[in-house]
């Protein structure tokens, strides 16, 4: 069964399951492309940043489906930031993707230190303009992040990318994020550093619903109407990770999942560090 579409806030569509890239390498990255495009998923998301693109590039077009038919991001690196660096790193990501453009471009973290995510927001935006990318939005903001960008350009981001799974479920920041129109798109949806895959809670509902752990939990990701996307490198394990449209959870085995929360980790004051930007 095909994703759903979810529509975003410019009028455009993206399937809400995707396959992750990250950390395959550009000689891993094409077979598991093409595989994950074999069982079903029509979403792909990399990054510059990844130093995969040229493999993602290569796996959609061994997949011989039209490129058209495939949601493709990636995002602009740390190392960007400025419109002119800006505009060279997305036309690096498309010549590296054989591509004219790309579905979607987020900046990948705002980099308040450097203090330049207005402007590389106003770059993706003319690149919008010019055909090269469909819709824009960011990764890893915060709400202080989000209106900036939003008061100083009047243009929205129709996703921020943030990490979410049960552990780490940033309710805050979903809040906020959803407040200002925009939809979520969960990183590290299965948190397996986390050992969420692994948590009672978790195993008990799977072993009820006939599931593995890993459905039980993007399955989570859905019933929230959150976009996910899970890496796997394994073509079972893509499989079923796209294999979730066929149950729902219950309001009880929801609940139980969001109880798993444990708060955003220490690590993030530092990533995110946007105050005095
Ligand atoms: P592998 O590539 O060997 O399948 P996330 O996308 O949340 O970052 O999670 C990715 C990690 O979870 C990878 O280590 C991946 O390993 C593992 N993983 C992906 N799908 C499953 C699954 N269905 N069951 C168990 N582990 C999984």
């Amino acid at each position: 069964m095909n994703a759903p579409l979810i529509t975003l806030n410019d009028g455009r569509t993206i399937p809400q399951i995707g396959a992750g890239t990250w950390p395959l390498s550009e000689s891993e990255v094409p077979a598991v492309v093409a595989a994950a495009i074999e069982v079903g998923y029509r979403h792909i998301d990399t990054a510059a940043a990844y130093g995969n693109e040229r493999g993602v590039g290569e796996g959609i077009r061994r997949s011989g489906l039209p490129r058209e038919d495939v949601f493709v991001t990636t995002k602009i690196g740390n190392d960007n930031h400025g419109r002119k660096k800006t505009r060279h790193a997305l036309a690096q990501s498309l010549r590296r993707l054989g591509d004219d453009h790309v579905d979607l471009a987020l900046i990948h973290w705002p980099m308040p230190q450097v203090g330049k995510y207005i402007e590389t927001w106003e770059a993706l935006i003319e690149l919008q303009q010019e055909g090269k990318v469909g819709s824009i939005g960011v990764s890893n903001f915060r709400p202080e992040h989000l209106d900036r960008i939003i008061r100083s350009t009047g243009v929205t981001p129709v996703v921020n990318q943030i990490e979410v799974n049960p552990v780490v479920a940033h309710k805050d920041l979903r809040a906020a994020t959803l407040s200002r129109g925009i939809a979520i798109e969960s990183w590290s949806p299965l948190g397996p550093s986390t050992n969420a895959l692994q948590d009672e809670t978790v195993t008990a509902i799977a072993t009820r619903l006939g599931k593995t752990p890993a459905q039980v939990i993007l399955r989570w990701h859905v019933e929230h109407g959150l976009i996910v996307i899970p890496k796997s490198a394994s073509t079972e394990r893509l499989r079923q990770n796209h294999d979730v449209f066929d149950f729902t959870l219950d309001a009880a085995d929801i609940a139980a999942i969001d109880g798993l929360d444990r708060g955003t980790p220490a690590s993030y004051a530092t990533q995110l560090a946007g105050d005095s930007a």
